[in-house]
């Protein structure tokens, strides 16, 4: 196993993004539960598909996987032109962070390699952007441990949370962020079941977070997205938690399709809201909710369900894959650097200069 990959807590066994025998080696989400199948990359242009693709989704595990994946193009672009290959690999860069747009994990991480490319790299540069992709790696597995002790701090003992779309081990480094608080919690009885949204159209809950509780042994029910207002009114949950794709400088947060519908019944019901991220997913050049891009996806997957076409001939959809969150709908933001309350601007600012 690769020292990204070590294992040390309770329900920690699974690992989307590994880096095996010089080679990026995924679990294929699409497949999942079904089969569990592994795609194995050497080179960047098959990192950029399964990331548009989705092979790899999840905005840290994305980030980690074009970690990476620089390192694979370095190697490629080194060899086939030892002299200018900085200059070559720019394209690929921009490639990259430009494969979804919404996640700002992917810029991050790439403008992470990117300055120890800019930093002066003499001979094969494999080893040192391989040192610096491990370390990105380990680092959001660290702050995933992390938030996982401070949210699960936040919840009662007995309580039962619901979760939306997948911000699990798979959508990660490893751990997960909503689902390393879940994992936590669990694992110190202060949560004794999860209800799981199925997140249509891509079905994230359904599919990934449904498959990464049953194998962790942790209690899982499963519900169609449409019944968690319902859930909330009959007082079957204490805890929304959930991951997130950008949170903007004044605390708004850009998640997955239906969480700002579940942020709202929460509050109407008085059932606390946590988003949970690392501040690689914190980005204050974005002002706020209303400035991040929002990725629209084809209108098949909403037309279809299970590669069955639903809808009548003729009928059109709309397919945003992610919506904001409102900071004054938050009640927490857990990231590894602390617990912030009622998030706003100042708090924000505050917490990322600590
Ligand atoms: O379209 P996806 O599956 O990449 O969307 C994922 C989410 O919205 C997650 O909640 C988010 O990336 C946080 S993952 C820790």
């Amino acid at each position: 196993m690769s020292q990204s990959a070590q294992t040390v807590l309770p329900y920690d066994r699974i690992r989307a993004v590994e880096w095996e025998r010089e080679r990026l080696k995924l679990i294929d989400q699409r497949l999942l539960p079904q089969k569990s199948e592994y795609l194995y990359l050497d080179n960047l242009p098959d990192c950029v598909k399964a990331i548009r693709d989705m092979a790899v989704r999840g905005a840290p595990a994305i980030g980690v996987t074009a970690a990476y994946a620089v390192v694979l193009a370095a190697r490629d672009r080194y060899r086939a032109n030892p002299e200018d290959w900085q200059a070559a690999i720019q394209e690929d860069l921009k490639l990259l962070a430009e494969a979804r747009p919404t996640a700002v994990n992917l810029r991050w991480a790439v403008e992470r390699m990117r300055r120890v490319i800019d930093g002066g790299i003499q001979g094969d540069p494999a080893p040192p952007l391989l040192e610096e992709a491990r370390r990105i790696h380990a680092e959001d597995i660290a702050a995933n441990h992390r938030m996982g002790e401070l949210g699960a701090a936040l919840i009662e003992a007995g309580s039962s949370v619901l979760t939306h779309c997948n911000a699990g081990s798979l959508a990660t480094g490893g751990y997960g962020t909503a689902l390393g608080v879940v994992r936590a919690g669990f694992a110190e009885k202060r949560i004794k079941r999860v209800y799981a949204d199925e997140t249509r159209p891509w079905l994230q809950g359904a599919r990934l977070t449904a498959w990464e509780l049953v194998q962790e042994g942790i209690p899982v029910t499963l519900i169609a997205d449409s019944a968690a207002t319902y859930l909330m009114k009959q007082g079957r949950v204490q805890w929304v938690i959930v991951g997130a794709d950008r949170i903007a400088a004044n605390g708004d947060v850009a998640n997955k399709i239906g969480t700002y519908m579940t942020a709202v019944a929460a509050r109407h019901h008085g059932v606390k809201f946590m988003v949970v991220a690392p501040t690689s997913t914190v980005d204050l050049q974005t002002p706020d909710g209303a400035a991040i891009p929002i990725e629209n996806r084809i209108e098949e997957e909403v037309l279809n369900f299970a590669q069955t076409h639903t809808a009548p001939e003729g009928a059109r959809a709309w397919n945003p894959a992610f919506d904001i969150t409102p900071a004054e709908l938050i009640d927490v933001i857990v990231t590894e650097k602390g617990v912030v309350t009622n998030p706003d601007r100042e708090k924000i600012a505050a917490m990322m200069k600590t």
